[in-house]
């Protein structure tokens, strides 16, 4: 079973906070631990470490944590994901894994890998100096190494499945390169729906490879309306057009946003409908699965025992159960706009 939920940073923080809890409460379950991927609104320090200028280390940052301390969160106190943190009683504050003092023990209960910057464009991570999300992801294997050799492997494997996984990352990408410094959309004909589309591409390789590893709670969250950050008011408010020297949202980048965030659920819950379902995704069925269909998919050829467990029966047709998957998503997600 895999859970991948979908968060629109739409709805403000309330519900990025909200949902991920109300969820897990109504299903009963406990969380082990909480491990964050991703930018600055999931930082809980890690960039005090690297060499960035994207620092939340020093005041007025953390002026209202309980010590007045600047720990690098980008914010005046928590963050989202130490109120989740807190709420399943695992402790106050998801620490940033690297800072040098934390214990194993520390590691039980989750950390975060997020840095301040981060982007799923190689463009933005040349920007900024954050760390990518696959040099976070391998901080994580670290973790799970570590974990391995101070509780087991058995122990390890259940931890992680019961851990949940919050991943937010994409706000920079489109602030630096469509927004800003807008010529990386030159590549994508000044389209930014095709930069949606590897900026997506990327995300969904990133979660399949946490998926790899044995995560099977994943909350993803979306991009906010860029068009009301504060920043983005005030660049508009400087370029010539309708909003000039007026401090107004951008209703143009919001709508890309929400575009963003509806390309981004549907990617989710196919991925999360795949991953879910079955346990091979990658080959069909019958005979080797990688090329037998129409005439040389017959009796001559061995098939897998049980079709279930295949998204494919041949090397390019979904099996019933596949079918069935696809339905699914039909009848909840397309069926209720035709039909009304
Ligand atoms: C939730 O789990 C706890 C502890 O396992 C159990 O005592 C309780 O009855 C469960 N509640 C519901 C509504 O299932
Ligand atoms: C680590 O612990 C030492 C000694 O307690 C302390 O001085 C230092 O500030 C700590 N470092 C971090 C990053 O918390
Ligand atoms: C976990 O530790 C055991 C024993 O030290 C080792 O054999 C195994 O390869 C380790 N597994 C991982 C995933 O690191
Ligand atoms: C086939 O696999 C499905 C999905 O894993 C499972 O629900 C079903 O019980 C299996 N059927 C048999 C006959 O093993």
């Amino acid at each position: 079973m895999a859970s991948i939920f979908f968060i629109s940073f739409f709805f403000a923080l309330v519900v990025k906070i909200s949902l991920p809890i109300s969820t897990i409460a109504s299903k009963n379950v406990s969380a082990s631990a909480v491990f964050a991927f991703g930018d600055s609104t999931l930082d809980g320090g890690n960039n005090n470490h690297i060499k960035t200028l994207f620092r939340g280390d020093h005041l007025p940052y953390g002026r209202d944590l309980p010590q007045h301390m600047a720990t690098g969160r980008f914010s005046n106190g928590m963050l989202s994901t130490d109120y989740i943190v807190q709420f399943l009683g695992l402790k106050d504050l998801l620490p940033p894994y690297l800072n040098p003092n934390l214990s194993d023990h520390d590691l039980l209960t989750g950390v975060t890998f997020a840095s301040g910057g981060s982007g799923l464009d190689k463009q933005t991570i040349e920007a900024t100096s954050a760390m990518d999300l696959m040099s976070q992801f391998k901080l994580f294997e670290d973790v799970l190494k570590r974990l391995n050799k101070s509780v087991g492997e058995v122990k390890t494997r259940n931890l992680i499945k019961k851990a949940v996984f919050v991943v937010g990352v994409g706000t920079n990408d489109m602030l630096f390169n469509a927004y800003l410094f807008p010529t990386r959309l030159i590549k994508y004909a000044n389209n930014v729906y095709g930069y949606h589309d590897l900026l997506l591409k990327n995300l969904a390789y990133f979660i399949q490879k946490l998926y790899g590893r044995g995560a099977r709670r994943i909350i993803v969250t979306g991009l906010p309306p860029m068009g009301c950050l504060p920043l983005m008011v005030t660049i508009n408010s400087f370029l010539p057009g309708p909003n000039w020297l007026k401090r107004l949202c951008n209703p143009k980048q919001n709508q890309q946003c929400e575009a963003y965030n509806t390309k981004l659920s549907s990617k989710v819950h196919s991925l999360e409908a795949t991953l879910k379902g079955f346990e091979e995704t990658m080959k069909g069925c019958c005979g080797t699965g990688q090329w037998e269909m129409g005439p040389v998919c017959n009796v001559l050829d061995l098939t897998c025992v049980n079709a279930s467990k295949f998204l494919f029966w041949d090397a390019m047709h979904p099996t019933q159960s596949g079918y069935w998957f696809l339905a699914q998503y039909g009848i909840q997600n397309v069926l209720p706009y035709v039909t009304s």
